[in-house]
C-alpha cells in the first residue's frame, strides 16, 4: 500500500466519537479532519483539521468520510461528498425516507465511488462467525432466521428505525436476498414516545422467512439468532460468545474470535476502498433496509401485511 487513506468524520456526537476513535488507531487510515456544528465538539480532537461543516471538509483531499450527523442531513452531506468524489461511511437510518435512501445509493453508483452505511449488528464477534459459516455453505440453504434482540437501552428514535433497521439488515445479509413483505406488531411502555418493542415477520425474496423480537426497555438482555437450515440448526448467542451447530447425530461448538464489532466494520469500509474483498453493507443495502423498516412500521400501524416500495431494486 503506498498511502495512508485520508479520512474525516462529519457529526461528532455519540456516534461520530466512536468512529473518529478506531479512525485514529486504524491501519492504513490517518484520520485528518473533523467536522461538527457545534465548536464545543471539536476540541478534544488534537493534531486533526476541525472545521464546522462539510464545505470546509472538502478541501482536504480526503479519500473518504464518515457521516455521523443526525438522519436528516445526510442526504445533503452525502450528495455533497459524492459530487466532489469523496467515498462515504454514512450512519443508520441512511435517510428518513427510502426515496432519500435510493438517491444517496445511486448518487454514489454513478459516481464510481464507495458509499456503504453502518449496520452494526453483522459485525457482531458470534454473529459475524455465523453469517460467514452460513455464506460459505457450512450448513446448507438457509430456510429461516429467528432474532431475538432485548436490550434496556435508551434511544431517541423507535425501535424499528434504530435497533430493527441493523436486525432486518442482519437477517438480509445471513439470508442473502431481500426482504418480499413484512407483517409487524410495535407497542410501547406507558406513554413514551417513539415504539419500544416490536415483533415483526419477513418474507424474503426466496421463500424464506425471518421472524425478529426486538425491545429495548427490557431488564433482562437477550441476544440470539437461530438459523434452520438444510442440515440442521445453528444458534449464535452473541452475550455468551456461543455458536452451537445442531444435527440428527451430532451437537458442534465453534471457537469465536474476540473482535471489537465497529473496528471490524471500519477495516471492511476499508478494505473495500483498497478492492479487498469485503462485506460492507453498500449504500444500496441500507436503502433497502429503510424501505423495509417503513413497510415495518406500516404494517404496525395499519395491521396488515405489506410490500416494501421496490425502487431500490431497480438501478438508476
Ligand atoms: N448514538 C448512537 O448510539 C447511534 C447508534 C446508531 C446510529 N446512530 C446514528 O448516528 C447519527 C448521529 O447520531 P448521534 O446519536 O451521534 O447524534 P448526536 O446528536 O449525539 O450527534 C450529532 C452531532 O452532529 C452535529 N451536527 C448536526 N448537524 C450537523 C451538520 N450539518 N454538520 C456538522 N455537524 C452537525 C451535532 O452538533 C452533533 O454533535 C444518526 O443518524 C443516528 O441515527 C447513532
Amino acid at each position: 500500500m503506498k498511502r495512508s487513506l485520508r479520512a474525516a468524520v462529519i457529526g461528532l456526537g455519540s456516534a461520530g466519537s466512536a468512529h473518529a476513535r478506531i479512525l485514529r488507531s486504524l491501519e492504513h487510515v490517518t484520520l485528518v479532519a473533523v467536522a461538527d456544528t457545534e465548536p464545543t465538539r471539536l476540541g478534544e480532537f488534537d493534531g486533526v483539521h476541525s472545521v464546522r461543516n462539510i464545505d470546509e471538509l472538502l478541501h482536504l483531499e480526503l479519500d473518504y468520510c464518515v457521516v455521523a450527523t443526525p438522519t436528516a442531513d445526510h442526504e445533503r452531506i452525502g450528495l455533497a461528498l459524492a459530487t466532489a468524489g469523496i467515498h462515504a461511511l454514512i450512519e443508520r437510518p441512511l435517510a428518513p425516507s427510502a426515496p432519500a435512501a435510493i438517491r444517496l445509493a445511486r448518487a454514489f453508483e454513478g459516481a464510481g465511488l464507495v458509499g456503504a452505511v453502518v449496520h452494526i449488528e453483522r459485525y457482531d464477534t458470534t454473529v459475524k462467525e455465523l453469517g460467514l459459516r452460513l455464506r460459505r455453505g457450512d450448513f446448507g440453504a438457509v430456510y429461516q432466521v429467528a432474532v431475538r434482540r432485548h436490550e434496556g437501552c435508551a434511544e431517541r428514535a423507535d425501535v424499528v428505525t434504530s435497533m430493527g433497521a441493523d436486525i432486518i439488515d442482519l437477517a438480509m445479509w445471513l439470508i442473502g436476498r431481500h426482504v418480499t413483505s413484512v407483517a409487524a406488531n410495535a407497542s410501547r411502555d406507558g406513554a413514551p414516545r417513539y415504539e419500544d418493542h416490536a415483533v415483526i415477520l419477513l418474507r424474503l425474496s426466496g421463500g424464506e422467512i425471518a421472524n425478529i423480537e426486538i425491545s429495548r426497555s427490557s431488564p433482562h438482555r437477550e441476544w440470539v439468532v437461530v438459523v434452520r437450515t438444510a442440515s440442521g440448526c445453528v444458534e449464535a448467542d452473541a452475550l455468551t460468545r456461543t455458536l452451537t451447530y445442531y444435527a440428527e447425530d451430532k451437537t458442534i461448538s465453534y471457537e469465536v474470535p474476540i473482535s471489537e464489532p465497529l473496528r471490524s466494520q471500519h477495516e471492511a469500509f476499508r478494505d473495500a476502498l483498497l478492492g479487498l474483498p469485503s462485506d460492507i453493507a453498500m449504500l444500496r443495502e441500507g436503502a433497502a433496509v429503510v424501505a423495509a423498516t417503513e413497510a415495518v412500521l406500516t404494517s404496525a400501524r395499519m395491521g396488515a401485511c405489506v410490500t416494501p416500495a421496490d425502487h431500490f431494486l431497480t438501478p438508476g
